[in-house]
């Protein structure tokens, strides 16, 4: 456990007596502060991610663009924007939200495969850096829509360079046969009618392989893929951005140390690419292992097949084992020597794929009120969380030291239906 712990946190959570902390905070006290479940991140967590991303990328020092799908969380914004970092977002929404942050315009990217004209109308008036364009009808649409407010939209092309990574199947995003990015010959044709497109300025490539990507190969790789891309379409792209994807330890994987993963991707692109601009659009890497989301034993129910720990937080309020059967490790808050047997940690929701783990060892005598803590919470946490089954969304807290700051209040009951009319 405290092996774990070590690993993944910088050692932000320890545990102190058989209690665990965040930073100096203990986490029962936020429980009994803002109850269960509620979800915490710790902002040193976040800093020291940051830092080491630029540490790992120095040579290159690219423009980070946070990817704020990951948490989107207000306070994680500013934090974030307060590092110096871009933001990469994917709707209208969330540029409305990043704008709300204090992101401007000149450090956001605007990816996503189904932007419509308002969006595009939106993020031409925002000055966005650039829209990484997904197709050919969508560098039309853009074309037009900003000839019609006489600006010139940057761009670059998300080229699909059919790289294969190891990850989950629905984070995969660079083989030929998903939704994103554009085959190779169309951007060869984009590249060779770029005159034609009146009000576009094409400032390079973009790619993302996917998510949660455990080594540099697959991005090296992907880079060579590109180098001879781009000698055959005779283009000399300002920019290149290799999107996201930076994977993180969610228990004992091997993963290659960010320094390693960086220099590696950094050496190549400064030989193969001098003079070339940088983007990076991490989310996972910044905020994963920064969170982590507690909650509270309702039963400890035994049968003859199996034990079950019914607990307070279900798959809406975490939805990643249920969706792609990812592992979160999970630990008691108050850790007491004594006999470990294995149980099914699973949610109140009327789905049997409502589980948090399975097969997990913990203590024999956890009860009714006992605390439990989900760890590596805090990507694709909160921000995939719903109201399935009637229930408010969690409150999200926020630690800094031995201060703790409630950043999103718990949803009401009133909240499920204050929108109906
Ligand atoms: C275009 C793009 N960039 C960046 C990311 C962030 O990925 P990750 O959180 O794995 O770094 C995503 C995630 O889906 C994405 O689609």
């Amino acid at each position: 456990m405290e092996k774990y712990l070590e690993m993944i946190s910088d050692g932000l959570y320890t545990f102190h007596q058989g209690s665990l902390m965040v930073e100096k905070v203990f986490a029962k006290d936020i429980c009994s502060r803002f109850g269960t479940p509620v979800y915490v991140y710790s902002a040193t967590f976040i800093e020291n991610q940051i830092r080491k991303l630029r540490e790992a990328f120095k040579s290159v020092s690219p423009l980070i663009c946070y990817s704020m799908k990951a948490n989107n969380n207000m306070e994680v914004l500013k934090l974030i924007r307060k590092q110096g970092c871009g933001v990469d977002i994917v709707s209208g929404g969330e540029l409305a939200k990043a704008t709300k942050a204090g992101f401007k315009g000149d450090k956001i990217v605007f990816a996503g495969v189904g932007k419509t004209r308002e969006e595009i109308i939106a993020a031409l008036n925002k000055r966005i850096y650039l829209f990484t364009v997904e197709s050919v009808e969508e560098l039309k649409t853009i074309n037009e829509t900003a000839k019609s407010l006489k600006k010139i939209a940057d761009v670059t092309l998300r080229i699909n360079l059919d790289v294969e990574v190891d990850t989950h199947h629905y984070i995969k995003t660079a083989k030929k046969e998903t939704k994103f990015g554009l085959p190779e010959k169309q951007v060869e044709s984009i590249i060779n009618s770029r005159n034609e497109f009146s009000n576009l300025n094409i400032l390079g490539i973009q790619f993302h392989l996917g998510s949660n990507i455990k080594s540099s190969t697959p991005y090296i790789e992907a880079l060579k893929r590109l180098k001879r891309f781009l000698k055959k379409a005779n283009f000399k792209p300002s920019v290149i951005d290799i999107g996201g994807g930076f994977g993180i330890q969610y228990r004992d994987e091997t993963i290659e140390q960010i320094m390693d993963f960086g220099n590696k991707i950094c050496e190549f692109f400064v030989e193969n690419f001098p003079g070339v601009s940088m983007v990076i659009e991490p989310g996972r890497f910044i905020v994963g292992n920064a969170g982590i989301l507690l909650t509270q034993v309702v039963y400890n129910k035994k049968t003859p097949h199996k034990n079950f720990l019914i607990v307070d937080a279900g798959m809406n309020d975490l939805i990643r084992p249920s969706l792609y059967n990812s592992y979160h490790e999970i630990l008691p808050v108050f850790f007491k020597k004594g006999k470990l047997i294995k149980y099914d940690v699973v949610g109140p929701i009327c789905e049997t794929g409502d589980f948090l783990g399975k097969e997990r060892l913990l203590p024999d005598g956890l009860d009714s009120g006992d605390l439990i803590a989900v760890m590596g919470a805090g990507a694709y946490g909160f921000s995939m969380s719903s109201n399935y089954n009637g229930r408010p969304r969690v409150a999200e807290v926020m630690v800094r030291g031995g201060k703790m700051k409630c950043c999103r209040r718990r949803e009401k009951f009133d909240d499920l239906w204050k929108h109906e009319i």
